[in-house]
């Protein structure tokens, strides 16, 4: 290994005083015990400890007291003490460090010394900067390590990295970084996935690889870092915000005293007379067309009831990191993530008999329709804009129905995956529109794309607190089913 690279444990782990064969690490996460070790890699282990030592001078002294042949097992203990985020890399210009590689993940696989010399590199497309703390973090979906940059150096380098350049090139790009620093630089960037090799054609390693050209960066970054791996944050029911802020309200409320109520339909009666599940099952479909007649405010309210309604209101204590919270909960007829039910049905009225245009909220609880908004120019181009992604004309649209979320109610309660849960709570909503709307005959139809600046505009909600993320079509279909 080059000279400049420096081994390390991280400052909060500490070393056990263990008999001369035996080696253990406690961290925040976990304790590592090594046994039985050969002689001379327990004290090359030992000198790990913060600030660390070189990683040619560790490599020479385990061969000098042990031989050639214990360093394999030496770079097996490196290896696992790097998949336990135990080790870190750090690249060094004299006795300034310049960057550190912090494995986040146990799928980490030790680098190989530096880049490859007179091969090319440019920045991913996958790297991003971020804050943590008061440091400033290289990260990416591509890897399971992060690079935390030290050095006003080190931050240049990720600029020039914007065009190819070898380490040659490269060195000569940014004033003041030694010339033998640029490939192991280089070379931690490459293996934190924030560096792509430039191939004999032209192309960078990552815009070759057909699968992942098909990844855009957020989209990448919003799956490895909503799911498990490659990531050290956080992941599911940890209670973040418990202690900090109070949990977001079950229901939101609704300070309209006047609102339309909705029919009820018998639940007994629709058990008798709905199609069976299995017909209604086969024959869903989405319809984009309409009868001449709009759906009835009637239809309307049969279909919220049986879709979205508050079915049970409890209150329930909850066990966080910050001690025991009441909670209130307010469950509806379909499935949701931590039974939170953070999402809001809103319909956008073109046309329904019964009830004017405009733009309403269901409120789940008194099942009635509270109305937000005439058919100004943002309910407009909300029905405007569905009627686009669905191929139906603008003056034909009957009822669009928005699905809002209040993140911050799930994000209180799960770290890194809220955002996820929301669309696939979505998912499970429109799927029960579609059930209800075949069962009802009516036609439905999702929508893929919305404009939430847009709703936010039509509606006056605060974009973080309550933003629109599914979009349905609902209308009186233009044929009827027999069964
Ligand atoms: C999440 C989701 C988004 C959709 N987005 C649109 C859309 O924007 N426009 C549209 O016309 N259909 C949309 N659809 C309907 C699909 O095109 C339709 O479900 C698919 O073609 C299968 O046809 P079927 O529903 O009639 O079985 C969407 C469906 C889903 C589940």
């Amino acid at each position: 290994m080059d000279p400049v690279w420096v081994l390390t444990l991280p400052e909060n782990v500490t070393v056990a005083a263990d008999a001369d064969d035996e080696f253990t690490l406690h961290s925040p996460h976990s304790t590592l015990r090594l046994r039985d070790l050969a002689p001379g890699h327990r004290a090359a282990l030992r000198r790990l400890t913060a600030p660390g030592e070189s990683a040619g001078r560790l490599a020479d002294y385990v061969r000098e007291v042990a031989g050639p042949a214990a360093l394999a097992l030496w770079y097996y203990h490196l290896q696992s003490l790097a998949q336990r985020r135990l080790l870190r890399l750090e690249v060094h210009a004299g006795s300034t460090r310049l960057a550190t590689l912090e494995p986040t993940a146990s799928s980490f696989i030790l680098p190989p010394a530096g880049a490859q010399r007179g091969r090319p590199y440019v920045l991913s497309r996958f790297a991003w900067l971020q804050r943590r703390g008061d440091v400033l973090a290289l990260e990416s979906p591509l890897s399971a390590a992060r690079i935390v940059l030290h050095d006003q150096r080190a931050v240049a380098l990720i600029h020039v990295l914007a065009r190819p350049g070898t380490a040659a090139e490269i060195a000569g790009r940014v004033p003041d970084l030694p010339s033998d620093v640029v490939t192991p630089l280089l070379g931690l960037l490459a293996h934190a996935g924030a560096a792509s090799a430039i191939g004999e054609d032209g192309a960078s390693a990552e815009d070759t690889d057909p699968a992942l050209r098909c990844w855009q960066f957020h989209d990448l970054l919003f799956h490895a870092r909503s799911r498990e791996g490659r990531h050290d944050a956080a992941v599911g029911a940890t209670y973040p915000l418990a202690g900090q802020i109070e949990p977001v309200a079950a229901l939101q409320q609704e300070t309209a005293e006047e609102g339309i109520a909705l029919f009820r339909p018998e639940l007994d009666m629709l058990q008798i007379q709905d199609p069976p599940f299995a017909f209604v099952q086969e024959r869903r479909r989405s319809v984009r067309n309409y009868a001449a007649e709009p759906i009835t405010q009637r239809q309307l309210g049969e279909f919220l009831y049986r879709v979205a309604r508050v079915r049970d209101c409890h209150r329930m204590e909850v066990a966080t990191p910050a001690g025991p919270v009441q909670m209130d909960f307010a469950l509806r007829p379909y499935p949701a993530g931590g039974a939170l039910y953070e999402l809001e049905v809103y319909a956008v009225v073109g046309a329904c008999r019964g009830l004017s245009s405009g733009l309403y909220r269901y409120d789940g609880l008194g099942h009635r329709l509270v109305r937000r908004a005439p058919r100004t120019i943002a309910v407009e181009r909300l029905l405007a804009d569905a009627a686009l992604s669905a191929g139906v004309k603008s003056t034909r649209m009957q009822v669009l129905l928005v699905l809002a979320a209040r993140l911050p109610r799930v994000a209180w309660k799960y770290s890194s995956l809220a955002y996820a849960l929301v669309l696939k709570n979505v998912g499970v909503l429109i799927q029960t529109m579609y059930l209800a709307a075949t069962a009802m005959g009516l036609a439905p139809c999702a929508v893929g794309l919305g404009d939430s600046d847009l709703f936010a505009q039509a509606t006056g909600a605060d974009y973080y607190a309550e933003t629109s993320v599914g979009e349905f079509l609902l209308g009186s279909a233009p044929y009827e089913e027999e069964w």
